[in-house]
């Protein structure tokens, strides 16, 4: 099969397993991550390709909704691509790239190599910071059942993947143990000049939900 059929046949099957997700994991996360992949994938000469099938395929079946299981989400995708007859070279790079793309805690290292997983990683991360990534944040702790803050539980920072599925926080911690340390692991120059502003509009919304729980911006009657 030709790259263009691989692709379009990729998108569709994605589209399908992915509709109606309510976890910020939807088609519109997969188009968001595509584009950005690509944008920094061309600075970075990297293979269009891998890239754009790691991009689609990176949430098919994510270890945070597989019981913590970070092999389901490559095994999947690479009978998904055998299917298609991609080729071998392909399908493990691409593969490999997802076993690795996730955040997995602030203190485990990302084992990405390749330019290709750097384009993506970067670009995931990207979707989990800013304006949708506050969306975003809320709308899995909503899914999940977690609170949204609790000033009593304070953040950790997670030595290990176990320790980081386990730990039970709340929304509003999750930005001090991963979304705020994003900026400074992104793998591409492009990625990093991206996260900046993001990065800001996140300090200065929690600035300011800091201070609304805290009472400083009631209203005087
Ligand atoms: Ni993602």
């Amino acid at each position: 099969m030709d790259k263009t059929s691989i692709i379009q046949k990729t998108e569709e099957y994605v589209k399908e397993k992915l509709k109606g997700d309510h976890t910020g994991h939807d088609w519109q996360h997969i188009k968001r991550v595509r584009d950005n992949a690509l944008h920094i994938a061309k600075r970075e000469n990297a293979d269009l390709l891998v890239v754009e099938l790691v991009a689609l395929l990176h949430d098919i079946a994510d270890w945070k909704f597989h019981g913590g299981d970070d092999s389901a989400g490559p095994k999947l995708a690479g009978e998904w691509l055998e299917l298609l007859n991609a080729e071998s070279d392909v399908i493990n790079h691409v593969c490999g790239i997802i076993k690795e793309v996730s955040f997995k805690g602030a203190g485990v290292k990302s084992n990405i190599k390749t330019k290709e997983g750097m384009a993506v990683q970067d670009a995931d991360r990207l979707d989990a910071m800013g304006a949708v990534g506050i969306a975003r944040v809320f709308m899995y702790g909503g899914y999940k059942g977690i609170e949204m803050h609790d000033p009593e539980i304070k953040p950790k920072m997670h030595e290990s993947f176990d320790d980081y599925k386990s730990s039970k926080s709340t929304c509003i911690n999750h930005f001090y143990e991963k979304l705020l340390l994003l900026k400074d692991l992104m793998n591409t120059e492009t990625g990093r000049e991206m996260a900046e502003e993001r990065h800001r509009f996140m300090e200065e919304y929690l600035k300011r939900f800091l201070e609304d729980v805290g009472g400083k911006n009631k209203k005087v009657h």
